[in-house]
Formats: structure tokens, sequence, C-alpha cells
């Protein structure tokens, strides 16, 4: 009696008296009824944000005082988290403490470039520290756990989400997974970290058509080498909720896939943290045609493993009839309750529910300068030179700069999708950095809207440009042309953007392009209108300060593209570790009766990895440790890269390989390392990365995952097509 007392009320005292979290879940979940323990596994939102559509609801502080929730979303800020908690821990009969969830996606208050651009810096510490400002900002406001990272690989730039994570490759969405998830979660010890979210699960990137909520059909080789390694790594790092899509996969969507859900994650991953739908995705298995009903649905998704119903109200309705008829064994209710009290215990709601509201730190966190240098370190980092004239870029000092187009002050565009607590007045635009760098020497004029048809205003941006030594063009994507729900079949500047390109371009000025966009655009009519274009993603709170210190030559651009470019749509999906098919395209001028296209070649526009600089290297010297290895060996390849610029410069060295013959077929090359660094103008750096055999291993028609032995090629260089350095054999053993 004492005991529960203690656990009741007088949060600072019950840790000592209950030995650790096993007990202190195990003694609640002893005392609770059914329907308290399934409303645990009850998550809602805020009335007030929504990021999905509405569904019914009881007044939700009501239900809150009721205890018939477990956790919400969209509720945020220290003062409201605290009101929400208060309800739940004083009014509710066993005090259990909210959880509170938000999609902090790419920064809360302080907001760091769109996921996508965050990958194309390569830099995984930078990435690391840009979640750990997001944990500490949103920690600050009240909020446990984030629904993110999304892991997915996307391999198609239509799907809006693609902006969301780290582009179409597994080696690197897995090295970017584990940083993102060590930065918001740390040890989960004290007050600013967060719970992670590996979401979503699985395949929701491969979304036919790029079309968002679409179906999806994976192999299951595929599958997992290609779509689960993110989420793998995630997991082995520790990762503390899963959240399962929204897409049928292979007929059974996520939501009720025991096959993903039970044996992939739970059995062989060995996962224990909590899985949670999507955003009613329980509820969406009726409209898909899985579920008769909500009921079924219901059944479907607690037999599979999903822990807990967000904004979907089927466990609240029907898990308790489902458990009472025997239909979901109680057994299993209570390991997803476990699941729920264990994270909520982990961060120590029970010794102190408030821990994470707390106000004068709400005040003081935010936009840190630490955290705002952050953010423009990470943005520098991302930006990718896709055309380089030295010439024109650097800008040179003294030059008089017509800064034009609807993205050149445009502070909510610069923050792009998702931005959580991020503020359009925080922003600093291309237009206010350059503005404060090059006084007196900026004319601006937007010339277009970023949609619109209109050419109305293109004769004042004619005038600027008349005026200047040099154009700097702001073109691209509005801020809502990707995310969730915001695919595009098109990819081509939007508006009249592309005939604005034109007439700059005509007036015989020298033109830098400055893109931003949230996904790989079609640029192949957009090159030769310029003379350098840099690809600025949507870069953030400090994008704009980021571009400057670029644009003005203070740091040389040194972002690689994490996802290819295609020509056009119609060369869509385009990646670089395909298959190489059974009538491959020679390199050169087209072949009859292979696989190619009439009117465009095969070949994107720019791979996967590429990247320009203000410097140029060269890697030389390129040698194995060995021509051999054995299935349980390992080897280096090791090379000399040398900046031969006359300043310095950052690389991104990636090395590739090709497993030449297979049990089933592999893909012509496939990244295993790549290394960031930074090389002195004239100076040189020694390259070294190790391949163990077991790097090497792929999924079987059986479903065993091993390397076979036989003959590999390895790739080093700048970009996927770097030149073949060597080759080794793999013994058998
Ligand atoms: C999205 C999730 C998100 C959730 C909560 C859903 O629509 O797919 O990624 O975490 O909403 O906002």
């Amino acid at each position: 009696m004492l005991r529960r007392l203690f656990l009741h009320g007088l949060f600072g005292l019950s840790a000592v008296l209950v030995a650790g979290t096993e007990d202190r879940v195990a003694d609640l979940m002893a005392r609770m009824t059914l329907e308290e323990k399934i409303s645990q596994l009850v998550q809602c939102s805020s009335n007030d944000e929504l990021t999905g559509p509405r569904g019914e609801r009881s007044p939700l502080m009501a239900e809150i005082r009721a205890g018939r929730v477990g956790s919400l979303l969209n509720v945020v800020g220290a003062r409201e988290t605290r009101r929400m908690q208060e309800a739940a821990v004083t009014g509710s009969r066993l005090h259990i403490p909210l959880l509170f969830g938000l999609d902090v996606i790419h920064g809360f208050r302080t907001t760091f470039p769109v996921n996508l651009g965050q990958a194309a810096s390569w830099d995984l510490a930078a990435i690391e520290r840009a979640e750990r400002v997001a944990a500490i900002e949103a920690s600050a406001a009240g909020v446990h756990w984030t629904f993110a990272p999304m892991v997915d690989i996307a391999r198609d730039p239509r799907w809006g989400r693609i902006s969301e994570g780290a582009g179409e490759d597994p080696f690197l969405g897995s090295a970017v997974a584990k940083a993102r998830v060590r930065g918001f979660q740390g040890d989960l010890s004290g007050p600013t970290h967060i719970l992670a979210c590996a979401k979503h699960f699985a395949a929701y990137g491969a979304a036919q058509a790029g079309r968002d909520y679409w179906t999806t059909e994976v192999p299951e080789i595929t599958l997992r080498d290609t779509y689960l390694p993110p989420f793998k790594a995630a997991a082995e790092v520790g990762v503390a909720t899963f959240m399962c899509a929204f897409n049928d996969l292979n007929g059974v969507p996520c939501s009720g896939n025991r096959w993903l859900l039970d044996q992939v994650l739970r059995k062989e991953w060995g996962f224990q943290g909590i899985v949670v739908s999507d955003w009613g995705s329980i509820a969406e298995m009726v409209p898909h045609g899985l579920a008769a009903d909500l009921k079924e649905a219901a059944r479907l998704a607690a037999l599979a493993g999903v822990d807990m119903d967000m904004e979907g109200q089927a466990y609240l309705k029907h898990l308790p009839e489902l458990v009472r008829a025997g239909v979901v064994p109680m057994a299993q209710v209570d390991r997803m309750v476990k699941a729920v009290l264990e994270a909520k215990a982990k961060l120590g709601l029970f010794e102190n529910p408030y821990k994470y509201c707390d106000e004068a730190r709400e005040q003081r966190d935010m936009l840190r300068p630490e955290h705002l240098e952050a953010a423009r370190d990470l943005a520098r980092k991302s930006f990718v030179l896709l055309k380089h004239d030295p010439a024109v870029l650097p800008l040179r000092a003294g030059a008089r700069v017509a800064l034009v187009g609807p993205l050149a002050d445009a502070a909510r565009d610069q923050l792009g999708m998702w931005e959580a607590k991020g503020r359009p007045e925080d922003a600093v635009t291309l237009k206010a950095a350059l503005e404060a760098r090059l006084p007196g020497l900026v004319v601006t004029a937007p010339g277009c809207a970023v949609s619109e048809a209109s050419r109305d205003e293109f004769a004042s941006a004619l005038k600027a440009a008349a005026q200047a030594d040099v154009i700097v063009a702001a073109l691209g994507e509005s801020w809502d042309m990707t995310g969730e729900g915001h695919s595009r079949s098109k990819l081509d500047l939007p508006g009249s953007q592309q005939a604005l390109l034109e007439a700059l371009k005509a007036t015989g000025k020298p033109v830098v392009l400055v893109l931003f966009a949230g996904r790989p655009l079609t640029l192949e009519a957009v090159l030769p209108q310029a003379d350098a274009v840099l690809y600025a993603w949507q870069p953030g709170t400090m994008g704009g300060p980021a571009l400057a210190d670029v644009l003005l030559g203070d740091v040389s651009p040194s972002g690689k593209l994490p996802a290819t470019f295609p020509r056009n749509v119609g060369q869509i999906p385009l990646y670089y570790n395909t298959k190489p098919g059974g009538r491959p395209q020679p390199a050169g001028p087209r072949e009859q009766y292979r696989s190619n296209y009439l009117d465009t070649p095969n070949t994107p526009l720019f791979p996967f990895g590429f990247g320009l600089s203000y410097t140029r290297f060269a890697y030389t010297d390129a040698r194995l440790s060995s021509p051999e290895m054995g299935l349980d060996g390992r080897l280096t390849v090791q090379a000399t890269l040398r900046n031969l610029g006359d300043r310095e410069g950052d690389e991104v060295a990636q090395l590739y390989v090709r497993d030449l013959v297979g049990s089933v077929t592999r893909p012509v090359r496939e990244l295993k390392g790549f290394q960031r660094v930074r090389v002195p103008k004239g100076g040189q750096v020694a390259l070294s990365f190790e391949l163990r055999a077991s790097d090497l291993a792929f999924t079987h028609t059986d479903g065993s995952f091993a390397p076979e032995a036989g003959r590999f090629q390895v790739f080093l260089g700048g970009d996927a097509n770097a030149p073949l350095v060597g080759e080794f054999t793999l013994r058998a053993q």
C-alpha cells in the first residue's frame, strides 16, 4: 500500500522504493483493468494541429482525465504539455503520465536543411549534431518523442516525401539513420534526450508512380537488401520506436502485416520497443480491403504487433471485446502495454512527469547561437554544385549583383516542408544575407511567382539585370511542393520560371542559378541557361548566410547528390545500383534490341554521389591490400586524394563494389564506404577503406544472407561513375 502511495503521488521518492523499470511496470500492470491497459495504446492528436484527416472524437481533456489516452501528438509547449500532463496524472485512476509525440523532422525551432539536403552533406557528425539540437529544443517544449527519422529509401523523385529521407541508397541511408537516432536519443538519460521513431516500416518510399500512400510491390530480396537496411540500422543503435507505414506491401498493408512486424522486426531483429501505427493507418485497412470493418482492422493490427493506434479509434472501440472473446490473447495486449509503459519509465516520467515541461528552458534553449551555427554549417555542406564556371563563381569582389527570382527572399519556402516550430521570421533569406555581405551592390527583383504563368514581372528582373555585373537567379519549388501528400508528375521548373531564366540568359550577363527544391528536379532544359548551378535544397533558418558563404567563396561547395537526377520523368525510376539486365546498352550510341529508349539516353543527368567543387580533386595510387580474401576475411583499399586547385576543399570519397556473378543477379555497383575529407590547396590526403567479406553479403532465394565466393570489382572516386581501381576474389574459405 505504502509503495502504491509513493507511485501515485510522490514522484521524486518513488524511484527509491521501486527497484527498477521492470518492477514498476509489472506493479502497475498488475493493477490495471483491461480498459486501462488498452487506453495506453491510444494516441490522439491535439484538436488544433492535425497532420492527417480529422476523425470523430470526444473532448480531449475529458478523455485524458478519464485515463482513456496513453499518448498525445501535436501538443507542444512547456505550459500546454504541463496542463495536459497534470490532467492525466492527477485526474486518472492510476496517474500514468502521457507521452507527447511530434514530427520533429528537420529541426524544431532552428530549422535545418530538409533531410534530403542534410544527406547531401554525407557528414554524419553534422547530421547527428542537427538532431541533438532538435532534441534539445523540442524537449524544452515538452516533446518526449519525435516521429523521425524517416528512413524510407526513395528511388522516385516524384514522391513528395523523398525530401524527408536520405535518398536512394541503403548504405548511405543506414549511416544517416544511425546518426539521426543517436542525435535524438543520446543514451536517453537526460531531459534533452527524446525517443526516436524509425518510419515508415516498410517500403513506403516504393509507392508506385511516386504517388503518396499508394501501393507497393517489392520482392522480398529487394525489400531486404534495399528498403529494410536503414530500419535495421536504426534498430541496431537502439531506436526506441517504429512506425508502420500506410502502404499496401505485396498485398498486405503494413499495419496488419504480421510477417513484417512480428517475424522480421521482433523475431529476427529482436526489437522490443513500441510500434505505433501511422495516422489512422489501422482504420485504413478497411478502404484497403483487408478488413471488412474497424473491428477486424483492430484485430489484424493487434495480432501483427502494432502497439499504439495513432488517431484511429480502432483499439479504443474494439480491442476490449476482441480480448474478452479470446480473439486477441491477453498476453499480446500485455506485451503491447509493457512496451508503452517501459518507454515512459525509460524517460523518467514516473519519477517526474513534468521533466520535459520546463518553461525556463523553453525560453532559453531556442535558436541558441550554437544551434544557428550548426544549422549554417550543415546547410553549407549540403549545397551541391552541379555546374561550374570559375569565371563567375565564386562571385568576384565588388561585382554588382542582380538577385532575381521568387525564392531570393522567401523565408517560408526556405524552411521547407514540415518545419515543426520553425518560423519564417527567424529565417535569414538569401537576399538579407547577400545585402548584409555586399552593401549597396545588390539589386533585387522577383521576376515571377513560383508557380504562376504570368510574365508581367519579367521586365523588372531584366531591369535589375541591366544594372548588374552578374545575375544570381533563385528559382525552384515552394515549400509545399514536397512533403506528405505532395507528389508531382512533372519535375521541371514550375510556372514561368524557365522562361524567366531564358530571358535572363539572353541578356548576355553571367548567370549563377541557385535552385531551391525538396527533391531532384529535371534540369535538362535548365542547365544550358546558366553558367553555374548550385543546388541549395530547402536550406532552413540559416540558408541565406550559408549560401552567401558559398557564393562569395568563403567555403567551397562540397555536397554530393544522395539521389540520381534523371534527365526527364520518363526515365524514372532511375537509380545507380540497378541490375545489369540481359541486354545492357553499352557505352556509346544507342544500339537496337538493347535495353534503351528511342528518345533519351539511359544515363542520368547527374549520377548519385555527384557534386563539383571550386577546386579539383584527383584520385591516384589506388591499390588493394590483397587480390583475394576468405569468407571471414577483410582487405583494404587505399589511395591518395590530391587537391589540384589553389584553394582548400572538402571531398566525399566513395567506394563502390560490384559482385560480378551471383546466385541471384547483383547490382552493377553498390556503395560500400565513404569518407568526407578536407584537403588543403595543393595538398593530399591518404584514403583507406576497409572492406570485410561480410560487407558483401546479400539475400539469397532461400532467404539466407551471406556473401558468395567469386570475383568482385572495386571502384573509387567522387560519384557513382567512379573508375575501376581493382579486382579481388572472394575465396570459398
Ligand atoms: C505521417 C507520419 C506522421 C504522422 C503524424 C502521418 O500522416 O505519414 O509520418 O508522423 O502523420 O503527424
